[in-house]
């Protein structure tokens, strides 16, 4: 018997001001994907920006339904709208932002447990990672450098056999 520990390191910056150019870019389409979300049940809105290998922005938000379990998350709109029209194209990295209709959200969301399973999915396919970017409507910025890093022991293709 032994033990195995996991661990992981996230970039804290205290504002979407402190980002690069191109991450600053990329959080700004996901916060103006987000204000055209579907989301009249919960009025919880998220965005997703998708930057791809070659520069391109793809772009999602959640799209609500009145059977609560047909609404689907942002993140996966985005990366699915990603792998359909450029499959072969490798993705760099994902924002999202996140409000609230009804209260104000000034810390960063993380992807539901669904949405990190998507992510890695095309993770795994691209053999490369990709960086996910997190904030609310206001404050502090989130950086993973991975998917694997927030969704470990994973369920992926090899147990497929
Ligand atoms: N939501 C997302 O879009 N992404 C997540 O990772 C978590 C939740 C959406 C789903 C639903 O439309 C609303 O937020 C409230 O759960």
């Amino acid at each position: 018997m032994h033990k195995q520990k996991f661990s992981f390191e996230i970039i804290n910056y205290d504002s979407i001001d402190e980002l690069t150019g191109s991450d600053f870019n990329l959080m700004q389409s996901s916060i103006a994907s987000r204000q055209k979300a579907y989301a009249p049940y919960s009025n919880f809105l998220v965005g997703a920006a998708v930057l791809l290998e070659n520069g391109e922005v793809v772009l999602g938000n959640n799209q609500e339904n009145a059977s609560y379990p047909a609404g689907i998350c942002a993140e996966r709109v985005a990366i699915t709208h990603a792998g359909a029209i450029h499959p072969d194209v490798k993705i760099k990295a994902v924002a999202i932002s996140v409000s609230s209709k009804n209260h104000s959200v000034n810390t960063p969301a993380a992807p539901c447990g669904i949405c990190r399973q998507s992510l890695m999915e095309y993770e795994q396919k691209q053999d490369a990672p990709i960086r996910i970017l997190m904030m609310g409507e206001t404050g502090r910025v989130i950086e993973c450098s991975s998917v694997s890093d927030i969704l470990p022991l994973a369920f992926n293709s090899s147990f497929l056999g």
